[in-house]
């Protein structure tokens, strides 16, 4: 819309996307219509990574050879671990786009883990100003966050996520059976995700999770199937409704979805990135859930419940290398990042949760306090962690 004053023009516009998240277990079976359908003749750049590519590339080859012989395609690999996470990358991405000679009308499509998907969506975001691309996520992780969300970013030096775009996909297809391939430790930290949705918003989830949980992670998320497709697409839907009340950001910065989020930067930075995120995100939540206790937001029952899920399957409450005193500091980082609000989420009940800011009522000695409980809570870790191999 223009509006035209005397000495001012403005020209207000706002754009509309449709993200379609389609569940499409065994996607690459021949006789699975989902993908032939969606890519439906549009010239395409596939981005894979290279464990990805060993695991399911001749399967994906195959597939698109006997759904889409007529596809102009183009599979491109690319190792991405986080430290593949670079401008550099996105641009490779760029480069193989324009030497496929890839139009503006064609897209990009990302198979492969939150690596994957974030740098295919930043050189979706920019390769001839936007193009058109799809996301499959191939790891829990990205299946129930990553590949589901509109955000990308890749790292500046050890600043994670310091450039991106806020850049919605056309699809992301989601289908549980990748999971199979992945190790027990990355699928305990997609869990811990699920964990994060369904303590701020499924009290269901959280008992399947409970009831099922250590045997979907020892089966590969493939028993008991219900439960398998039941975490899958309800940590999805979850995941959407919280996205959706703020999608690009600009509302406030008070998300139930950074429940586990806060103290976790933190604890991945000391780590120098080894601790994965989804362990990070488990010791939060341990902190979070303690934090709720001591205020008298979270009864004491439930919040020993949410510890137990934790451990049970297999994830850590506690960090040797952390430092309550460095832990403390960290957040003046995040309320930095949050607008100068310190926007803590701590679960209030299996399924609710609040926004915290102030801890003068903990401070750093309560803090400490608490976190010498979860080391003591982490003892019983390693004989948990044997029941979880
Ligand atoms: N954009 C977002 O909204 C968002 C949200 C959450 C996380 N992230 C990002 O996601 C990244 C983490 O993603 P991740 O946990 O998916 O790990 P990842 O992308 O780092 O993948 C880890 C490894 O697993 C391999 N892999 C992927 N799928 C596999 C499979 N099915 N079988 C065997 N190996 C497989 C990959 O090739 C890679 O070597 C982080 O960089 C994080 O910042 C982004
Ligand atoms: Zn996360």
């Amino acid at each position: 819309m223009l509006h035209i004053a005397k000495n001012l023009v403005q020209l207000k516009s706002t754009l509309r996307s449709t993200h379609s998240i389609v569940f499409a277990p065994d996607l690459l079976a021949i006789e699975n219509n989902t993908l032939a359908s969606i890519l439906n003749g549009v010239p395409a750049l596939i981005v894979t990574t290279k464990s990805v590519n060993s695991l399911y590339g001749s399967k994906l080859r195959r597939y698109l050879a006997a759904r889409t012989p007529t596809l102009d395609y183009r599979i491109f690999v690319l190792s991405c671990e986080e430290s593949s996470k670079t401008i550099d990358n996105v641009l490779a991405i760029c480069e193989q786009a324009a030497m496929f000679n890839l139009k503006r009308r064609s897209r990009i499509v990302a198979m492969g883990g939150g690596v994957c998907t974030d740098l295919c969506g930043f050189a979706a975001a920019i390769y001839c100003r936007g193009v058109s691309h799809i996301k499959i996520p191939t790891t829990l992780l990205g299946i129930v966050d990553a590949g589901i969300g509109i955000k990308n970013g890749v790292n500046v030096g050890s600043n994670k996520n310091k450039l991106g775009t806020f850049y919605p996909p056309e699809y992301s297809i989601l289908d549980p059976s990748f999971i199979n391939t992945l190790d027990n430790r990355q699928i305990r930290c997609g869990m811990a995700e699920s964990i994060k949705i369904a303590l701020v918003s499924d009290r269901e989830l959280f008992e399947i999770i409970e009831n099922d949980g250590v045997e979907l992670i020892n089966s590969r998320f493939v028993d008991p199937w219900a439960s398998a497709e039941a975490v899958v697409r309800q940590s999805a839907i979850r995941m959407l409704e919280q996205l959706n009340k703020n999608l690009h950001e600009v509302n406030d910065y008070a998300r139930a979805v950074d429940l586990g989020h806060t103290f976790s930067p933190y604890l991945e930075s000391i780590s120098q990135y080894t601790l994965p995120h989804g362990e990070a995100v488990a010791i939060d939540m341990g902190i979070s859930v303690l934090i709720g206790r001591s205020l008298g937001l979270l009864r004491e029952d439930t919040a020993g419940r949410i510890l137990s899920l934790i451990r049970n399957l297999g994830l850590p409450l506690y960090y040797s290398a952390m430092d309550p005193v460095e832990l403390w500091r960290s957040l003046d980082l995040i309320r930095a990042h949050r607008d100068g609000r310190l926007n803590l989420v701590v679960p209030t009940d299996i399924g609710t949760y609040a926004f915290v800011d102030d801890l003068s009522s903990i401070g750093l000695n309560g803090l400490m306090a608490l976190v010498v409980e979860l080391r003591e809570q982490n003892g019983e870790f390693d004989r948990h962690r044997a029941m979880v191999p």
